[in-house]
């Protein structure tokens, strides 16, 4: 949600900062702006829209060598040209690019400065209006930052320039991802390590209340109190190509087809050398001493998280709840005498998610974080992480990370069971090996799923996804992927649930959704798509081979029944890609969404 990049150096940044902003792009595309530096002072150039609309705005005679740029994902302020980042104190000498929220900015205004008069509306500019005032006051620019820094409570990742020092960014942050990259002759600044891969891949992490003084050979990193702050960098091993669509038109489309390679990696690293489950040993102790485990997600990740409860519960025997990050603080059930918390965040940044790892921390209960990034806010303040082995996940709707968060839940799941001593017949590694396999077979097959798109979905205003079991929760995930990048209104349900009210909405030709691919609810998951089909939808059922029938729209490999949710999301995925396709949507950047969010 909102990226940032600087650079300082001794080359032209334009273009290093471009390139970089269209990295972040999937974080936040409603507006976006650069400021750059040069002999006649700081230039900025904002536009509402796309990085695409900065790169036509940017004139060639604002180039420089030091710059900071933005790309926003709305919160205070509406998208408007006004509102996007860079913002500028009044008298311009400060420039500022921001993610995150400042919560008490109308406070600090109305104490610090109130009589300055704000020219956007967002809690962004209060930070460069402090900053002009302290100055005002003591001079001392660093001082003065830290200061100004200090005084602010939320969330923050900032870089701004000086328009009398054509030497520094200076750059802080608390609860926002920041990394400072080191270059020779240049450093920069980035809210995530791949925006900048194209100029370095040597970082030096930043934790929260901390700033720094970021110049073309130095890198001062300090506390608030000015102490300074020693740290290694360390190399991002990410390779370019990952956060490249190369011969594919979108990065949705790519991630989908990853999917078999992800699974294929998650059981070679979660492997050991006499192919038995390798797992952390402190990971394996947490899950063993805790008498429930309370997994707390939001959006895709929570519809990991129920499908993660019934690999837990049916496997290790250990109860789970599970519970949407967003509701967690007011609904907080009442607690086990030793719980234990589980985080599943792509991101590992999800705002929601962090409060309530904030909140349990400080009640003194140990968590478990499972994320695609190890060096996030959620990994880092949790006491434990796994890691998804999944590769950056650019398009905004969640695929590739669904089906690893799942599969490490697999392994989890048995590697408790044994820790307790149960005896399993459930192999999850050669079974996740088949479940990759299938999902390998699925992604052969776009041409007929298309078609499904197409029959189905190409003039719908709404359709239903139905599910017993299992398959219920892969129904609200295939209704999730739909309604997000085709803005088609789809709901999942339960099958069984269905006839309780919301059979009144089906009318002529609403399509409906149905999996079959559990043998014990077979029989009645057919028996609502009669049931809705008998008053007018248009029933598209996708069930497992061996129980099939021959009105299947389409038919998946068999696997191991408690991991058809990795392979029958699949069919799912590419139906909302070519639905949204065929619809003109944008399919990895749909509208008001953003990667990583990262407010409450
Ligand atoms: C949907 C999607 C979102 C995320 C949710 C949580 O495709 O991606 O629903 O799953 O915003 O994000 P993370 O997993 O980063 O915490």
């Amino acid at each position: 949600m909102c990226g940032i990049v600087g650079y300082i150096g001794q080359n032209e940044v334009q273009d290093v900062l471009l390139k970089g902003l269209e990295k972040l792009e999937y974080r936040g595309y409603d507006s976006a702006g650069i400021a750059t530096f040069n002999d006649q002072g700081v230039h900025v150039t904002k536009v509402k829209g796309r990085i695409a609309t900065l790169r036509d705005e940017v004139e060639a005679s604002t180039e420089g060598t030091m710059g900071i740029g933005h790309t926003r994902w709305a919160t205070h302020g509406a998208p408007s040209k006004v509102n996007a980042h860079p913002h500028q104190s009044t008298s311009k000498r400060f420039t500022i690019v921001h993610n995150g929220v400042i919560e008490n900015y109308e406070d600090v205004q109305k104490e610090y400065i109130p009589d300055v008069q704000l020219q956007s509306e967002t809690d962004t500019e209060i930070i460069v209006q402090l900053l002009e005032k302290l100055v005002e006051e003591q001079q001392d620019v660093e001082a003065a930052f830290r200061k100004a820094i200090s005084l602010f409570k939320g969330s923050y990742a900032v870089a701004v320039m000086d328009a009398q020092n054509p030497d520094t960014i200076f750059v802080a942050k608390n609860k926002s991802p920041l990394l400072v990259g080191l270059g020779d002759d240049f450093n920069v600044v980035s809210s995530d390590s791949l925006a900048m891969l194209h100029v370095t891949n040597e970082f030096v992490e930043l934790e929260d209340k901390e700033v720094v003084l970021v110049e073309r050979n130095s890198v001062q990193i300090k506390k608030l109190d000015g102490t300074k702050v020693e740290r290694d960098s360390f190399t991002a091993e990410i390779d370019e190509s990952d956060i490249e669509k190369g011969t594919y038109p979108h990065f949705m489309l790519k991630e989908i087809d990853e999917q078999p390679f992800v699974i294929r990696r998650i059981i070679q690293e979660y492997q050991d050398e006499n192919d038995n489950i390798k797992l952390d040993p402190e990971v394996r102790e947490a899950m063993k001493d805790h008498d429930r485990v309370y997994i707390i997600a939001c959006g895709t990740s929570y519809h990991a998280g129920l499908v993660g409860k019934q690999f837990i519960e049916k496997l290790a025997q250990v109860p789970v709840e599970v519970h949407v990050a967003s509701e967690f603080s007011y609904n907080m059930p009442l607690l086990s005498e030793k719980p234990l918390f589980i985080f599943i965040s792509q991101s590992g940044e999800t705002a929601d998610s962090r409060a309530v790892l904030v909140e349990i921390k400080q009640k003194g209960y140990k968590a478990l974080t499972i994320t695609n990034v190890p060096g996030s806010t959620l990994s880092r303040e949790a006491d434990y992480t796994l890691h998804l082995h999944a590769g950056p996940e650019i398009a905004v709707a969640s695929t590739k990370a669904y089906t690893a968060q799942m599969a490490v839940l697999a392994i989890l799941a048995v590697d408790t069971a044994q820790a307790k001593g149960l005896q399993l017949e459930f192999n999850p590694l050669s079974e996740l090996g088949i479940a990759a396999n299938a999902m390998e077979a699925l992604t052969d097959q776009k041409e007929q799923l298309e078609d499904i798109a197409r029959t189905y979905l190409s003039t719908t205003r709404n359709c239903f996804f139905i599910g017993r079991s299992i398959d219920y929760y892969v129904g609200l995930e295939g209704a999730l992927k739909l309604k997000e990048i085709s803005y088609i209104q789809a709901e999942g349900f339960a099958g069984g649930e269905l006839k309780h009210g919301t059979i009144a909405l089906i009318e002529e030709g609403t399509p409906v959704m149905a999996l079959a691919t559990q043998e014990n609810v077979n029989y009645s998951i057919r028996g609502n798509v009669k049931e809705v089909a008998a008053r007018g939808a248009n029933p598209c059922v996708i069930s497992m081979k061996g129980l099939d029938q021959e009105s299947d729209a389409f038919v998946i490999p068999h696997v191991h029944e408690l991991l058809t949710p990795l392979v029958s999301v699949v069919p799912y995925q590419l139906i909302s890609y070519y639905a949204a396709l065929h619809r003109d949507c944008d399919v990895d950047k749909p509208r008001n969404l953003a990667k990583s969010v990262t407010v409450e």
